[in-house]
């Protein structure tokens, strides 16, 4: 997830010499379907029907078609999204959840709000995805779920995932926050698990005009309570049959993603285009580039490559009008707020190795062959010039 500041900011600094390139820029997206985005929301603006609605339903009836499950829930957040999922998958007080230590903290959020721990697997070296070799030791009786994170856009390797859940009884969710649209095996990503939890966060690939989220499950009973428990868990109109919460999701957000949704294939395609582009002009320079693995459909939410000297690069790259941003910095195990765990450094080797080395370049669907240009032209001239540094003072 950018950081609000690189939102805010959209564009890089007027000193820089080149042309400049935002992280990404959500007013290229707006231009681009303006009339159909304000019609849209004028047609709620008039309805007076503001929270759910029949502009939520036929959202949530068009997502669930677009990833392939029977059932979408919209909710207020992926957060939210996450936190019902886990409910409804027997999470509670005392209980574990297996998950990653490299994801945005809203992941072990969810696991905390439902009142458990989460219990780290590393992800693996290449996908970033978590490493199911990591998975089978850490079950215990008190695992309830188990919580992969199909991290940058690029699903988890759920195969195995799902074979050690089914063998022990442990419902695999899915945070798909980042991977609208994205494949294993051919099946839509969110749609293998009990629940798929899909964040519409404005950046996110399929972006709101402000907070929304969704939960997807072919599961009609976890489908049922899902939709009660983000409306105070009614059954019927004042009827509350367990501890509920607000998390509908506004009908203006599902107005406004009905409109979006019509498009989300086109930028899939162009950041699947943009991305298999920086692999080709990069793939040369020392410094690790981010993969697709086999049998994966990355949708590239975000393109994220490792060097060691990551700051130095990122400092010469914004002088010459790149922005860029990191994801994540800080693995979750080493965050301050989940210091009762006891975690300490060297634990999870991949998932630090990335939050010390990880850079993401921008990488957005209304991006020019300009902008491209003008980042791969800054990286080409930055990064062999500071690695061969490295290598002299390492020698
Ligand atoms: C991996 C991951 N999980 C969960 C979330 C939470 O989504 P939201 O910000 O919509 O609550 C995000 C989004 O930022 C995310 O990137």
């Amino acid at each position: 997830m950018a950081t609000s500041t690189d939102q805010q900011s959209g564009r890089a600094g007027a000193l820089a010499p080149r042309l400049p390139v935002p992280f990404f820029d959500l007013k290229a997206q707006f231009d681009g379907i303006r009339e159909d985005l304000l019609d849209a929301l004028a047609g709620v603006a008039e309805s007076t029907q503001y929270a759910l609605g029949p502009e939520v339903e036929a959202f949530e009836a068009a997502f669930a078609d677009f990833v392939g499950a029977r059932h979408c829930v919209g909710v207020n957040s992926g957060t939210s999204a996450l936190h019902l999922a886990l409910i409804c998958a027997g999470v509670g007080p005392g209980d574990e959840v297996i998950t990653v230590p490299m994801t945005f903290i809203a992941t072990t959020w969810a696991i905390s709000y439902a009142g458990a721990n989460p219990v780290f697997a590393d992800v693996d070296p290449v996908s970033y995805t978590m490493d199911p070799r990591q998975v089978e030791r850490l079950i215990t009786r008190r695992t309830k779920a188990i919580l992969p994170v199909h991290l940058y856009g690029q699903p988890a390797d759920l195969g195995p995932l799902l074979e050690i859940g089914s063998r022990h009884g442990i419902p695999v969710i899915e945070d798909a926050a980042q991977a609208h649209g994205a494949g294993y095996e051919g099946r839509g990503a969110g749609t293998l698990g009990l629940c798929g939890c899909f964040s519409f966060y404005p950046g996110k690939n399929l972006g709101a005009l402000g907070e929304a989220g969704a939960v997807v499950t072919d599961d009609t009973r976890v489908a049922d309570r899902l939709r009660a428990l983000r409306d105070h868990a009614q059954s019927k109109r004042y009827h509350h049959d367990e501890l509920g919460f607000n998390y509908r999701m506004d009908a203006i957000q599902g107005a406004a993603l009905a409109v979006k949704l019509r498009r989300l294939d086109s930028w899939t395609e162009a950041r699947r285009r943009l991305a298999s582009r920086y692999l080709q002009a990069l793939g040369d320079l020392p410094m690790q580039p981010p993969a697709e693995a086999t049998g994966r459909r990355h949708v590239w939410h975000l393109f994220v490559a490792l060097h060691p000297k990551r700051d130095l690069i990122r400092q010469k790259l914004e002088e010459r009008g790149v922005q860029t941003a990191l994801h994540y910095p800080i693995p979750v195990h080493l965050q301050k707020a989940y210091a009762h765990l006891g975690h300490r450094p060297g634990d999870f080797p991949v998932s630090e190795q990335i939050g010390r080395e990880c850079l993401s370049l921008p990488l957005f669907p209304e991006m020019t062959a300009e902008q491209q240009d003008a980042v791969i032209a800054a990286v080409r001239e930055v990064v062999p010039e500071i690695s061969r540094a490295r290598d002299t003072i390492d020698e």
